[in-house]
């Protein structure tokens, strides 16, 4: 491992992958202000460490609707790891396996749901609603039968963000790769050949649902067995309805600044959240999480879990599987040093205690 921080991860990880699939995996929409904001807002929350607390060995254990991960780390649903990789989520989801992480496979991947599986890792499928109601109940059932054990549904997204990066790189896939759950519903590779000005735009635009509501949750809910988590959301009253809906959980997030420029940074969301979803159901928040001591103070303010997204890819990009638990291991040995600096000898007593408290805190 030549790398000491995840930024000096990512300009390693620049420097394999082809320069318009890095912008697209990099990029956020318009000004990249919550792009930006996402990172930025940890570094200004402070911590408040205890002493002499006797912590030679924390635990960091926790159990998620019921399923047991050895670190509150998990992979974050992203797109194309293919551009990153020619093993694609094959790899990532082996690196799960190996480092006991859950992965969310995401509905855009270059791998099915069936191979990934092929892991044995604890996978979560991340699913987009499609028009075509048929196509959204295939991907539940292929992700039912493939062992999956919840779905992550993403409610941020009724069309896609404006990236310019991607519009000014007629970003598409290249030819070798293609969306493997639904190349059989592809009249032709959608987002290869074709070179509008972002396919992927133009991908939302025909096949995603893009006038979704809270009855489409309760319809998701009566096809699945499987639990569901609702990815995306920023807003305290959506995290009142999301109980009203009895999902499994949520995930804060404003999908990597990916789609509403200036909304608000997840970590500054979560306090918002935390406190009407008061421990009745798992909170998991995403987002600018780029050092162990990010995850301490997304735990400390309410989260259960956080998801990791841009540096699994760099770290597939720097080195295949081991990459990615490269990756996991540097975020889970750093997560363990800020536990034992703080004094917290069990990630699940972690409290807002060990935050310095700001006037303007949305506590
Ligand atoms: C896909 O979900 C993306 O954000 O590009």
């Amino acid at each position: 491992m030549n790398w000491l921080n995840l930024s000096e991860l990512e300009n390693l990880a620049k420097k394999q992958i082809e320069p318009t699939a890095f912008d697209y995996i990099a990029s956020g929409a318009n000004d990249e202000i919550t792009l930006n904001n996402n990172v930025e807002a940890y570094k200004k929350i402070q911590l408040l460490p205890r002493r002499l607390s006797s912590n030679a060995n924390p635990i960091t254990k926790i159990n998620i609707i019921g399923q047991d991960m050895s670190y509150p780390i998990i992979i974050a649903p992203t797109a194309f790891h293919g551009l990153a990789n020619k093993k694609a989520e094959n790899a990532t989801a082996q690196a799960a396996q190996q480092t006991d992480t859950t992965m969310v496979l995401s509905t855009l991947s270059n791998t099915t749901i069936e191979d990934a599986a092929q892991s044995n890792a604890n996978m979560w499928f991340q699913l987009y609603i499609f028009k075509d109601k048929k196509i959204t109940l295939e991907l539940i059932k292929k992700a039912e039968s493939s062992n999956y054990k919840a779905l992550v549904i993403t409610i941020d997204a009724p069309i896609l963000g404006k990236r310019e990066r991607d519009i000014r790189n007629e970003f598409h896939l290249p030819n070798h790769l293609s969306i493997a759950n639904l190349t059989e519903h592809m009249q032709e590779a959608e987002l290869g050949q074709r070179k509008s000005a972002s396919s992927l735009e133009q991908f939302f635009k025909e096949q995603l649902d893009n006038s979704l509501s809270w009855k489409d949750i309760d319809w998701l809910s009566s096809q699945t067995k499987l639990p569901i988590l609702l990815k995306g959301i920023l807003h305290p009253d959506d995290a009142k309805l999301a109980l009203q809906a009895k999902v499994s959980g949520i995930i804060v997030s404003n999908h990597g600044g990916r789609q509403l420029d200036t909304a608000i940074s997840t970590i500054e969301a979560l306090p918002g959240i935390a406190k009407i979803i008061n421990k009745e159901i798992p909170l998991l928040i995403d987002g600018g999480i780029r050092r162990g001591s990010d995850i301490l103070k997304a735990i400390a303010l309410g989260a259960d879990a956080v998801l990791i997204g841009r540096p699994i890819i760099w770290g597939l990009a720097d080195d295949g599987i081991n990459g990615i638990k490269d990756v996991i291991n540097f975020l889970r040995d750093e997560l363990k040093q800020s536990m034992q600096l703080v004094g917290c000898k069990n990630i699940n007593d972690l409290t807002a205690e060990i935050i310095r408290k700001t006037t303007n805190q949305d506590t």
